[in-house]
């Protein structure tokens, strides 16, 4: 199998961190880029659909062997992969080599009869193993499916030898591991499962932070139901002097069908859905959507519909994420810094949003001497005629890797990690936009604190949700870790003393240090730091 640049290097930090050496520079990651055919976004996704369509979900009992479940399971056909993990009780994930072999398991599985409850009799993919050998057992190794605690991060952080070494560590530690994008993608295809009943063509995507190369452990699982495909299947096909057209509902806008479609798929999802529990319909939202936890899964869900442009930006962050690997690396470091100290936060509000931070992130790579990545548009270029046009909004960009020349920038993970700051700390956010279609500032065209252009709808600022005084705090924290990075620059003998580098950026203290000498503003900020610390260890128990 061809592995993705970021996936080579990150294998190979891990394979020598046991010797205690960890050093990836920006040289060496280059040439991993060089050397390796990297994955299309498409092909990747094609891949892990796939793989879920061939797999089920089996709850499983505390004790058991798993030699013996194996051996049952093969009854059914041959195991392609299976990993087990904990999420209110032991669960397992098993890949069949052949789709045959899940209807043959299905076949051999009872429906539960309770002596005082009813059920309901929808048969999904998701299954209860029973066992009636309570004393045969095996321990069962289980893969971890969330981030070790903010504190055990710090601890591992110093024990590096350089900043480098310390976003690689951030990465191995809080980046989605393959199992929990394996999982991902099956709780994608058991939704699917219940959206085809009505909708046979409907299909199911996961984008956002699961696909986009930027998901962290615990991060939500956003799903788009795709019903495009309902009116490209038919033909169309004249015979004779006649035509045939479906008869079906007609109502007032495309916003009414995505509301109506969402609302009764929520229904079977709350009525029907196996583990899918405290389901919300957020109709009325811009974008109209769904939320359930999937509880075996460990994973809030947010399914929407209509996105088509959503998927499109997911495809973006991918390319430029593994574009080169100190993208991936910076983009991943920054949001987990604006998470800790609650500059971005899980629940909507007047806050920077991840994927605007990742835009600021690309922008500052955009305006490096000489760039570290391309611009929008000269993405645009290299797609040649492949154009992608959504709602009349042009998305097109190149979607091979391969056709990217390489960065002639060669600068270090930690020199841009300062500049970035530095760069943000004084950005004249009063007067200027951000824009990577063109790797530009733009004149703000309204008064909004944040302007970041969407790199596809160009009349639409991505921020138009902050405030005032969440861009001041943005700014306050960005000037304060500049400072710290830079402090510690210039007395590096003291590292061994205190938490430097990356882990003197992520401790509150440095939040603390926001507005020095304004004592009101500073109690506010500390609040609003321990809500950010308590909404991120949550968010890590919600994935256990
Ligand atoms: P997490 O915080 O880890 O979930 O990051 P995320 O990238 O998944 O962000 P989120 O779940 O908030 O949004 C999912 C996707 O929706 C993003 O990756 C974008 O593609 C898109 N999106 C989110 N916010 C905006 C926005 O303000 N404007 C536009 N155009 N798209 C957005
Ligand atoms: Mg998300």
């Amino acid at each position: 199998m061809k592995m993705c640049s970021l996936t080579r290097v990150t294998n190979r930090a891990v394979s020598t961190l046991g010797g205690n050496k960890l050093k990836v520079s920006a040289e060496e990651a280059t040439v991993a880029d060089q050397e390796v055919t990297r994955k299309s976004f498409t092909d990747l996704q094609r891949e892990r659909h796939k793989q879920a369509n061939l797999s089920v979900l089996i709850s499983c009992p505390p004790y058991f062997n798993e030699n013996k479940f194996m051996k049952y399971l093969s009854q059914h056909g041959k195991v392609a992969n299976h990993f087990f993990y904990e999420s209110y009780g032991t669960h397992a994930v098993v890949e069949f080599v052949e789709r045959e072999s899940i209807d043959s398991l299905r076949a051999a599985t009872r429906v539960p009869h309770g002596d005082d409850e009813c059920v309901v009799p929808f048969k999904s993919r998701l299954l209860t193993l029973k066992s009636d050998r309570a004393l045969d057992r095996t321990s069962i190794q289980c893969l971890r499916q969330s981030a070790v605690p903010i504190n055990e991060l710090i601890q591992k952080l110093c024990k590096a030898q350089d900043i480098n070494e310390q976003v690689y560590t951030l990465l191995d530690e809080y980046q989605l591991t393959d199992e929990n994008i394996r999982l991902r993608f099956l709780v994608s295809s058991l939704i699917k499962d219940v959206a085809t009943a009505y909708f046979p063509e409907a299909t199911v995507d996961p984008f956002g932070s699961t696909v986009n190369s930027f998901g962290k452990l615990g991060c939500d699982l956003d799903l788009f139901l795709d019903l495009d495909n309902i009116g490209k299947s038919s033909t169309g096909k004249a015979a004779g002097s006649f035509t045939s057209e479906y008869l079906m509902k007609h109502v007032p806008s495309g916003r009414v069908v995505t509301q109506r479609i969402l609302s009764v798929i929520s229904e079977c999802i709350d009525n029907f859905g196996p583990g899918c529990t405290g389901v919300q319909k957020i109709l009325n939202a811009r974008c109209p959507l769904v939320r359930f936890t999937h509880q075996p899964a460990g994973l809030q869900c947010d399914l929407t519909s209509d996105n088509r442009i959503a998927l499109r930006s997911s495809e973006l962050l991918y390319i430029y994420g593994n574009y080169d690997n100190r993208v991936r690396a910076l983009v991943f470091a920054l949001r987990c810094w604006a998470r800790v100290h609650g500059i971005t936060s899980a629940i909507p509000g007047a806050w920077i949003t991840n994927f605007s931070l990742t835009m600021m992130v690309l922008f500052f790579l955009q305006k490096r001497n000489p760039p570290v990545i391309p611009t929008l548009d000269q993405l645009k270029s290299l797609a040649g005629k492949d154009k992608f046009i959504v709602d009349g909004n042009d998305c097109t960009f190149v979607s091979d890797l391969n056709k990217i020349p390489p960065s002639k920038n060669s600068e270090s993970i930690d020199v841009l990690l300062c500049d970035f700051l530095e760069f943000y700390g004084n950005f004249d956010f009063i007067k200027n936009g951000i824009n990577i279609r063109k790797g530009k500032e733009q004149n703000k065209p309204d008064s909004s604190p944040l302007y970041i252009q969407n790199p596809f709808e160009q009349t639409l600022n991505v921020s138009r949700n902050v405030n005032h005084s969440q861009l001041e705090r943005f700014i306050a924290l960005a000037r304060e870790s500049a400072w710290v990075l830079q402090e510690q620059r210039n007395h590096s003998s003291e590292r061994d003393k205190q938490a430097w580098g990356l882990a003197a950026v992520f401790l509150p203290s440095v939040s603390q240090g926001f507005g020095k000498g304004k004592r009101k503003k500073r109690k506010g900020f500390a609040s609003e730091r321990i809500k950010g610390l308590l909404e991120s260890l949550k968010n890590t128990d919600k994935a256990r």
